[in-house]
C-alpha cells in the first residue's frame, strides 16, 4: 500500500500520533526514530527531524529514499507573519521557501536560489485542499499561504515586516521550505501545516510548553481528519 509519511518538529506533537499507532515498529537511521506501522487505517511512517533545515532535509530524504513514502505531512508550530493571524491559528502552506537564502550581492531577489529554475516549492493542491477541509469541518482558524523557513527563530517586529513585505509570508519556521524542497527533487506531494505559536515579535507572553500541549492536540485532529480521507 502507499506509504505516508508524516513528520512532526517536536517530541510532543508526534507524541498522540505515535500512541495512535498499530503494529508500530521503530527503525533507527541518521540518528532519527522513524516509526513504521498504521494509523487511522493508513500505512504510516512517522518522525520526529529535530529543529532546522538540514534536519528537515535529511530526515525528509530518508522518509522519501529508505522507507518510499509517497506522500508528506508535516505538522509544527509557527510564528505568525501574516497581521491577520492570531496565536492558535493554523497556516496551511500554499508554497513554501527559504528567507535566509540571500544571493543578493549577486543580484538574486531574496529567497532566490541561484542556478534553479524553482526557488519556492508549491504544495500539493489536493493535499492543501483536505487539510483546509479538515479546518473547516474543526471549525479551526487558518490562512493558505507561503510557509517562510530559515535557520533562525524570529523574534523582531521589523523582520516580520520585512518577511511579509518582501517575501509575502504567512508564517516563519525553521524547516517546511526543506521538507519541500526535497519533495520537489523526488516529485513528491506534500503539504506543511502550522499552529501559530507566537507572533515572531520578540514577545515573549505565550507559555511555550503549554502551547505546544494544544497545538499537538489541535494537529493530531487535522491529520486524523487527513488520514482517514486519504
Ligand atoms: N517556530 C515557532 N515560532 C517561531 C519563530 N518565531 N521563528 C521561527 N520558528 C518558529
Amino acid at each position: 500500500p502507499e506509504i505516508i509519511g508524516l513528520i512532526g518538529a517536536m517530541d510532543e506533537e508526534i507524541r498522540l500520533l505515535l500512541e495512535g499507532m498499530e503494529d508500530r515498529e521503530t527503525v533507527v537511521k541518521a540518528g532519527i526514530n522513524y516509526y513504521t506501522g498504521t494509523l487511522f487505517g493508513k500505512s504510516v511512517v512517522l518522525c520526529k527531524c529535530g529543529v532546522g533545515k538540514v534536519n528537515a532535509a535529511v530526515t525528509t530524504q530518508i522518509l522519501l529514499d529508505t522507507f518510499g513514502a509517497s506522500q508528506v505531512l508535516f505538522t509544527g508550530v509557527a510564528g505568525a507573519v501574516h497581521p491577520e493571524l492570531n496565536i492558535g491559528d493554523i497556516v496551511i502552506s500554499s508554497s513554501c521557501m527559504q528567507h535566509d537564502m540571500d544571493v543578493t550581492a549577486l543580484g538574486y531577489p531574496r529567497g532566490i536560489i541561484p542556478y534553479q529554475e524553482v526557488s519556492s516549492f508549491c504544495a500539493n493542491p489536493a493535499l492543501v485542499l483536505l487539510a483546509e477541509q479538515a479546518c473547516v469541518e474543526l471549525k479551526q482558524k487558518y490562512l493558505i499561504g507561503k510557509v517562510l523557513s530559515g535557520d533562525q527563530f524570529i523574534a523582531n517586529a521589523d523582520v516580520v515586516a520585512e518577511l511579509k513585505e518582501q517575501l509575502d509570508g504567512a508564517c516563519a519556521e525553521m524547516e517546511g521550505a526543506a521538507v519541500a524542497q526535497v519533495c520537489y527533487m523526488y516529485d513528491t506531494p506534500f503539504v506543511v501545516i502550522r499552529s501559530m505559536s507566537d507572533k515572531a515579535d520578540g514577545s515573549a507572553h505565550v507559555n511555550f510548553r503549554e502551547f505546544t500541549v494544544e497545538a499537538s492536540e489541535r494537529s493530531h485532529a487535522i491529520l486524523e481528519y487527513m488520514l482517514k480521507a486519504l
